[in-house]
């Protein structure tokens, strides 16, 4: 291949066929770029908090953390080949991801099992959110699709936080 050519693919549109139109491939590819950077952030904190959790629930807390990384990894996959499919491009490295996440990292040397559990709660309620806000820019567009998919999203990440506000739960009754 000659420089001409290479230089040619390097700017050459992506031309993936779809019927949504340029102006929501832009504006869905962004919300879910950012989605997937959340994913990929509370994904990584979760499993920080998997190793890191301590104390009598370690069992229990340890296995449910797993779980909960274990849906959250698996959603980031279909997220990144939607926006493809939609003629967009998504995320490329970890410095990618870190300059689109709205997560907050947690690099504290030691959380309490507890409050581990109360900032995932917290997390995937605004994820929930964001998803939410995510839906309504498909609706515009008549993108049902990808609303149908975040759907099932918004399903599993309410499951997380209703896990996690049960466990929380338990913690705070007196004499435990
Ligand atoms: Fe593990």
């Amino acid at each position: 291949m000659n420089e001409k050519t290479v230089a040619a693919r390097r700017t050459a549109k992506l031309d993936t066929p779809t019927s949504l139109g340029e102006k929501a491939t832009r504006d869905i590819s962004g919300a879910l770029n950012a989605l997937l950077a959340d994913f990929f952030a509370l994904y990584l904190k979760t499993k920080n908090f998997h190793w890191h959790v301590s104390g009598p629930h370690f069992r229990d807390y340890h296995l449910l953390l797993d779980e909960q990384g274990d849906q959250l990894y698996a959603t980031t996959d279909p997220i990144a080949e939607r926006v493809r499919k939609l003629g967009g491009t998504t995320v490329r490295s970890i410095g990618h991801i870190a300059r689109l996440q709205r997560v907050l990292d947690n690099d504290a040397e030691y959380v309490t099992p507890l409050d581990m559990l109360s900032e995932l709660r917290e997390d995937n309620a605004r994820l929930v959110d964001r998803m939410r806000e995510t839906h309504n820019v498909c609706d515009e567009h008549r993108d049902v699709a990808t609303a149908s998919l975040l759907e099932v999203w918004i399903d599993e990440a309410e499951r997380r936080a209703w896990f996690l506000f049960e466990a929380t739960r338990h913690g705070e009754t007196p004499g435990r």
